[in-house]
């Protein structure tokens, strides 16, 4: 599919060289505006791309639907993670902008973990705050190498470890380069998040130099 989808977002420029793009995905019940401060503390430079999640749930943005807490429409994560990555195809050709680095929290998280999966090559990394299994049986996926932070909440009670650690499993075997890490939060942001996530970014960008 080549047309982009309507996704009402927000896209910021790039303040300077090098960076590469950042593409925001937000949480249950956020909205495009929600990571746009997160994502200038995490790279200063970088574009961001921030699309509002299409699925309702009580009025509730999402990315996909689920039946329950954490019990996933897998059909429609299929669906819309593939909605996701022509958008991000599409919005990418027309601004002229490189393939983002994936920063998505909790529902976002998941969205960006099932996209990697179903579409690798729609990102250049992820990391992937507070993220679950989003596919029971996915495909296998090729991700040759490509840099994930999976960074989950020791007292996260929405996510257990086991969880997030099957999905640092599931991306290893799919070639992904993961660092995994488990900060004493629960499931909500933290500076500890922050702080984590642009070191991981600032080594991804230098490698990503290194190797131009
Ligand atoms: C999800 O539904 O994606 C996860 O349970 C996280 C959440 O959004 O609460």
């Amino acid at each position: 599919m080549t047309n982009e989808t309507p996704f009402v977002y927000r896209f910021v420029p790039a303040e300077g060289a090098g960076a590469p793009p950042l593409l925001l995905l937000h949480g249950t019940g956020g909205d495009e505006n929600d990571l746009l401060d997160l994502g200038r503390m995490l790279s200063p430079d970088s574009a961001l791309l921030s699309p509002r999640g299409r699925v309702l749930e009580n009025g509730m943005p999402r990315f996909f639907r689920r039946l329950a807490e954490g019990v996933f429409d897998e059909d429609d994560v299929r669906r819309r993670a593939v909605e996701l990555a022509d958008f991000v195809d599409a919005t990418r050709r027309r601004l002229g902008i490189g393939a983002p680095v994936a920063v998505g929290y909790s529902n976002g998280a998941n969205i960006a973990a099932a996209t990697m999966l179903l579409r690798p090559g729609t990102f250049s990394g992820a990391a992937l705050l507070r993220a679950m299994v989003p596919l029971s049986d996915p495909p296998p996926a090729q991700l040759g190498g490509m840099p994930v932070l999976i960074a989950s909440g020791q007292m996260d009670p929405i996510v257990p470890s086991s969880n997030s650690a099957k999905l640092a499993e599931m991306l290893l075997d799919a070639g992904a380069d993961v660092t995994y890490r488990t900060l004493p939060v629960g499931h909500q942001l933290s500076q500890a998040d922050l702080v984590l996530t642009r070191e991981w970014l600032e080594r991804v960008k230098k490698r990503t130099l290194q190797s131009a």
